[in-house]
């Protein structure tokens, strides 16, 4: 599977070579657990260990808490009041889903910025890259669908807040709403269609996780180095790399161990923290809700959308320019998506010809900038969008876009990269190998 050379599996007894020649599903696991990973992996590289944990964990529990559901307006709310109260273990399944998906959207952050940071996106894994945008796209799709289906106070604004935004598109916009919503607005027909697409996304995340693996494992893992393995023996390549079982797989298990006490005890004792008590409150078309928000991990996009107000020159200039086609509430839209597509073009928008962040003086700054810049983000989509607040946001917005745009690109040809190590061997023993003691 891998370029590395290493041990492949050889079926031995009768009836292994008996499978192996009809189906090699053995020889794909075992390739699989067995793959050369670079042995100087740090902890950052434990985040999609912890993503796949998070992924079974919906599933499971999302499909026991369907078998209790009941997909209509005048039933959703009560069903998860009966989940909460009647059904054994009802409370746990819902809070660990619900807090699960905060873990997801926890860990998906981390695992993201990782690769901007270590230049993970950069060739040749621009593949998983771009199918790690589309994970991301779907789990936000995903998200966004699950959390209409109590139709609470939140679920209904909020499903009539995000499909709005389509029937901002200029001649069809209209169009695709009613079809969204399956009639004129956030009804019946709409909680229906919503719980079907609710159960089908995270299949559709399955596929796209297993392609995902598939490409790193095609090209190898990167590492904090951004060093290759080196392949032109296996020799060499054995002196880079450490088999994932059991090396990686025990590390990579303590971690997400020490993860799950941390979501267990939110799950245990505070697990309404990250939701919002209006939910609580059944969905009602005739109140709205003094201030809609959506769950935390929509915040910084939900900032940039709402950051681009009609008193915003650019926004004038450009409202003016296309005689209104583009105005207000569609540049918001635009701008929502353009940042994931500025994103998800990160591989090409960075021109360093040294991948990792470690040994790029310059770039550590605006990197450390960016991180900032997504708390200010998650914090400013909460806010509210006048006064001071709407251009803190614009600011922050602002940085968002420039640092893909501008500061990525033009890095890359001003800097002085330090050398990096030349093997990761050598980045090994600077930092686990045996030092001999004074002593001995
Ligand atoms: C369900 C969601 C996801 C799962 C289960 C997942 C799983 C994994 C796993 C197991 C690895 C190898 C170990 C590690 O680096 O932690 C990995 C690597 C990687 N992932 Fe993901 N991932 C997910 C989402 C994403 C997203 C949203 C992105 C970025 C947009 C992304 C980008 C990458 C990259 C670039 C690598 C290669 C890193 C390297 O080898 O240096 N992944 N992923």
């Amino acid at each position: 599977m891998s370029g590395i050379p290493h041990n492949h599996y050889e079926p031995k007894t009768g009836i292994e070579k008996w499978l192996h020649k009809r189906l090699p599903i053995v020889a794909l696991a075992y390739d699989t657990m067995m793959i050369p990973t670079p042995k100087n992996l740090n902890w950052w590289w434990i985040w999609g260990i912890v993503l796949a944990f998070c992924l079974v964990s919906q599933l499971v529990t999302g499909i026991i808490l369907a078998m209790h559901y009941t997909p209509h307006i005048d039933l959703a709310f009560a069903s998860v009041e009966h989940i909460m109260r009647d059904v054994n273990g009802g409370h746990m399944l819902r809070y660990v889903h619900a807090n699960g998906g905060s873990l997801f959207f926890f860990a998906v952050y981390i695992h993201i910025f990782r690769g901007l940071y270590y230049g993970s996106y950069k060739a040749p894994r621009e593949i998983t890259w771009i199918l790690g945008m589309l994970i991301y796209v779907a789990m936000m799709a995903s998200a966004f669908l699950g959390y209409v289906l109590p139709w609470g106070q939140m679920s209904f604004w909020a499903a009539t807040v995000i499909t709005g935004l389509f029937g901002a598109i200029p001649w069809v916009g209209d169009a695709i709403q009613t079809w969204l919503l399956g009639g004129p607005s956030v009804d019946n027909a709409t909680l229906n269609r919503f719980f079907s697409l609710h159960y089908l996304v995270p299949m559709i995340l399955v596929a796209l996780v297993a392609i995902h693996i598939w490409a790193f494992h095609s090209t190898g893992n990167g590492n904090p180095t951004g060093v290759e393995v080196r392949r032109t023996s296996k020799a060499e390549a054995d002196k880079d790399t450490l088999p994932f079982w059991p090396y990686f797989v025990i590390k990579d298990l303590f971690a997400l161990a020490v993860i799950l006490v941390a979501f267990f005890a939110v799950v245990g004792f505070m697990p309404n923290f990250l939701g919002h008590p209006d939910n609580y409150i059944p969905g009602d078309p005739m109140v709205t809700p003094a201030h809609i928000v959506p769950e935390w991990y929509f915040l910084p996009f939900y900032a940039i959308l709402r950051t681009f107000t009609p008193d915003v020159w650019v926004v004038m200039l450009v409202d003016w320019v296309t005689f209104g086609v583009i105005n207000a509430k569609f540049f918001g839209v635009i701008a929502m998506f353009g940042s994931l597509i500025v994103l998800a073009l990160a591989p090409w928008l960075d021109t360093s010809k040294v991948r990792s962040g470690r040994y790029r003086p310059m770039f550590k700054w605006w990197f450390w900038l960016l991180v900032l810049d997504f708390v200010v983000l998650t914090w400013s989509g909460a806010q509210l969008t006048t006064g001071i607040y709407a251009y803190i946001s614009l600011i922050a917005t602002t940085y968002w876009f420039a640092y893909f745009l501008v500061i990525l690109p033009i890095l890359g040809l001003i800097e002085k990269p330090l050398t990096p190590v030349a093997t990761i061997e050598e980045d090994f023993n600077a930092h686990y190998g045996v030092k001999s003691h004074p002593a001995e």
